[in-house]
């Protein structure tokens, strides 16, 4: 298990570098929602404590393991892009009108849209002044990342454009929201431990399949799960008009049978709670659920494949474990 993911790292040097480097990076997480104002040290901390699995840490410390992971660098690149994922975190649940984040109410539910909004923008302040340490290059990855991100979210939020292939647009639309950051993740911990660039220019393609296949199952799990396992209200996607891949799969693929479901997913909002119910349950049994795993298994590949053309050390073993735990996920 290594912090929030149940990924077991075999290779004891490398579970310790790990565990090691996890705990500065929460030391310094913690330090950074140090805030003047108290609602504001309250409400940024608040989702750090709430849980979260330290993927986008995990991965630039695995990537690490390429160079020299004990790089001082390295520890507060990774600070950095949790920092940037949590502060979108609280400005994703503004937009997506969510009230459960990591288990715990969203900060958008407990204090409103504004501190949630004021939030996110403190963290990403803190990320920046982090990054500014690291030098300009640092700095313009970091604004090349968010740039895609920020596409990823609007292009989702306006939907896809006449004519436009609505599986296109969510394949661009999740990998700049999500894949973009993670891809980021193992750029960063490759270059700020000094790894050689043929290893910069593999990992960096393979976290960015990864991360599609994250995102994949993000959002099969958003059907598939339970508040429980994922700490997030199931169904938020339907409810919110926003049509995901297992949506997609169901009305490209609709046949006799499928009319109501094709109804449900065609009106105009979902928010009735028995109309919302029922299409949660119509999709949870379709086909169309078999066919987005697939997709998912397929970029997991993509990422493995990729994966298996760096260096052989006991990262890269850990590297196909997480290929293997992105498409099995329950959480
Ligand atoms: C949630 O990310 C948002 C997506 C990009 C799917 P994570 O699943 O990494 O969230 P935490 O950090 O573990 O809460
Ligand atoms: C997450 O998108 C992407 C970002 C936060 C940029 P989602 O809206 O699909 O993520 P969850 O399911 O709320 O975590
Ligand atoms: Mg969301
Ligand atoms: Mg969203």
């Amino acid at each position: 298990m290594i912090a929030g993911v149940p990924v077991e790292i075999t290779d004891a040097t490398l579970a310790s570098d790990v565990q090691e480097g996890l705990a500065h990076v929460e030391e310094r997480l913690r330090e950074s929602a140090r805030a003047y104002h108290e609602v504001l040290a309250v409400s940024s901390i608040h989702l750090m404590e709430a849980g979260g699995k330290r993927i986008r840490p995990t991965l630039v410390l695995l990537a690490a393991q390429f160079g020299d992971p004990r790089d001082p660098r390295v520890v507060p690149a990774a600070v950095a892009l949790e920092l940037t994922h949590l502060a979108t975190l609280y400005h994703d649940d503004v937009m997506d009108e969510a009230n459960v984040r990591r288990g715990s109410d969203s900060a958008n539910s407990r204090w409103g849209n504004s501190v949630a909004i004021l939030t996110g923008d403190f963290l990403f302040a803190k990320a920046s002044r982090i990054l500014a340490d690291l030098g300009p290059e640092a700095v313009r990855i970091q604004a090349e990342t968010f740039t895609r991100l920020v596409t990823g979210q609007i292009a989702e939020t306006v939907g896809s454009r006449p004519g436009q292939d609505p599986l296109d647009h969510y394949l661009g639309v999740i990998s700049d929201k999500t894949a973009s950051l993670l891809a980021t993740s193992g750029h960063f911990g490759a270059l700020f431990s000094g790894a050689p660039d043929a290893v910069i220019e593999r990992i960096t393609p393979a976290c960015a399949a990864w991360g599609v296949a994250f995102q994949l199952s993000d959002d099969i799990l958003d059907i598939a799960s339970e508040s429980s396992q994922s700490g997030k209200t199931p169904g938020t996607d339907l409810r919110e008009g926003v049509r995901t891949l297992p949506m997609l799969h169901a009305l490209r693929s609709a046949g006799p049978g499928d009319e109501r479901l094709v109804e449900l997913l065609s009106l105009p909002d979902l928010s009735d709670p028995d109309l919302h119910a029922e299409a949660l349950k119509l999709l949870r049994a379709h086909p169309a659920m078999e066919t987005a795993r697939a997709d998912a298994r397929r970029w997991a590949e993509l990422a493995r494949t990729e994966i298996q053309g760096l260096p052989e050390v006991p990262a890269r073993t850990a590297f196909e474990a997480l290929c293997e735990f992105v498409v099995e996920r329950t959480g």
